[in-house]
């Protein structure tokens, strides 16, 4: 008798696993059909938030799966700015257009959204920063590195249990290029760079050039790191001083975004208020930490 409860029992448990597999797979259809146009984590320019990311923030705003699917249909059977808690996509993208979905299909798709363990979008960050370049957005141009950094630098693996859900093609990330530039020169060599950059705007300024002026800033902005081991050399010598070194770059780069944008609106009074800070802050730091780092990095 009991041996009889067990099977039955256990069969109950198979016959639910079966079930929950028949949903998931139903509901991971119809979000290839009706949402993954637009959320392919592997779309340049992107075109919708990945899902890897959708899910993370629908489950912090959510206590459990049920307020969780009932959050995601009802954002998706009318997205509205004031419902969107995805501000920066919103910001970038626009709100989402109504997929038109009927509200039982897409509960089973938010089940799905909840249940289903998407690959790490490393290709999505590295069209997301290639679109933030050049949009000259460097706060997101940098928070989305921080994140790609983290997530899909040499050393975490972007495995992915979803190998077979076909919504994410997973690279390992010993393929995929370096961040954003070749990030293994010596300081000096990155000096020079800037040396040179800086010499093409003063030339282009001169010249009313805005276009190359414009480039020229876009390239200082932008410019190459030492390589890490470089870094680190900085870092364990300056120590505290560190992040007064970093405050003294990061205004730099500041200031070349501001040039950036003023050698695009041809304002000629701005750009060279903007180009004389930016010498004031180059020469800021050379005066502070040149002949010291000079010596560190012998
Ligand atoms: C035409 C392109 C497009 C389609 C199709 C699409 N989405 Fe989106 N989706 C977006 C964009 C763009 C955003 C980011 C802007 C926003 O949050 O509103 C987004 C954001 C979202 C968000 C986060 C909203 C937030 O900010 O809180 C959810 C959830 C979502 N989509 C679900 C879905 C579901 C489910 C489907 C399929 C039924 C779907 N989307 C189909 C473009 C699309
Ligand atoms: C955060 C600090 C810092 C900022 C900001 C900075 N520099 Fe430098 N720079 C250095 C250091 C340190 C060196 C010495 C590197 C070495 O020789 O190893 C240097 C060296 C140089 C050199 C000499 C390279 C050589 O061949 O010896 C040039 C040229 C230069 N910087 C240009 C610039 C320009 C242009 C800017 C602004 C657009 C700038 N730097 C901003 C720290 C900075």
């Amino acid at each position: 008798m009991k041996k009889i409860i067990l099977l039955a029992i256990a069969m109950l448990f198979t016959a639910n696993a079966y079930a929950d597999e028949k949903k998931m797979a139903e509901g991971k259809s119809l979000f290839k059909e009706n949402c993954f146009v637009c959320h392919n984590a592997d779309l340049d320019p992107p075109q919708a938030p990945p899902m890897f990311g959708v899910q993370k923030h629908y489950k912090r705003a959510t206590a459990d799966r049920d307020a969780f699917i009932e959050k995601v249909t009802t954002f998706a059977m009318d997205p509205t700015e004031d419902k969107a808690i995805l501000k920066m996509a919103v910001d970038h993208l626009g709100v989402m257009p109504n997929p038109g979905v009927e509200e039982a299909d897409v509960r089973k798709i938010a089940a799905y959204i909840h249940d289903e363990t998407f690959a790490k979008p490393c290709g999505h960050m590295k069209a997301a920063m290639k679109m933030a370049k050049s949009e000259g957005d460097l706060k997101h141009f940098n928070k989305i590195k921080k994140n790609f950094n983290r997530m899909c630098g040499n050393n975490s693996s972007s495995t992915a249990r979803c190998g077979s859900c076909g919504t994410n093609s997973v690279r390992p990330s010993s393929t995929l290029p370096a961040p954003s530039s070749a990030e293994d020169g010596t300081l000096k060599q990155v000096m020079q760079q800037l040396g040179q950059d800086y010499s093409d705007l003063d030339r282009a300024i001169l010249l009313e050039d805005f276009e190359t002026a414009e480039k020229a800033a876009h390239t200082i902005a932008f410019h190459d790191k030492p390589s890490m081991g470089q870094r680190m050399k900085i870092l364990a010598s300056l120590r505290l001083e560190m992040s007064d070194f970093k405050k003294a770059d990061e205004k730099v780069h500041a200031l070349a975004v501001e040039i950036e944008q003023a050698a695009k609106a041809k304002d000629m009074p701005l750009l060279i208020k903007r180009q004389s800070q930016m010498l004031s802050a180059c020469m800021a730091c050379h005066t502070s930490y040149r002949s010291r780092v000079i010596d560190i990095l012998k």
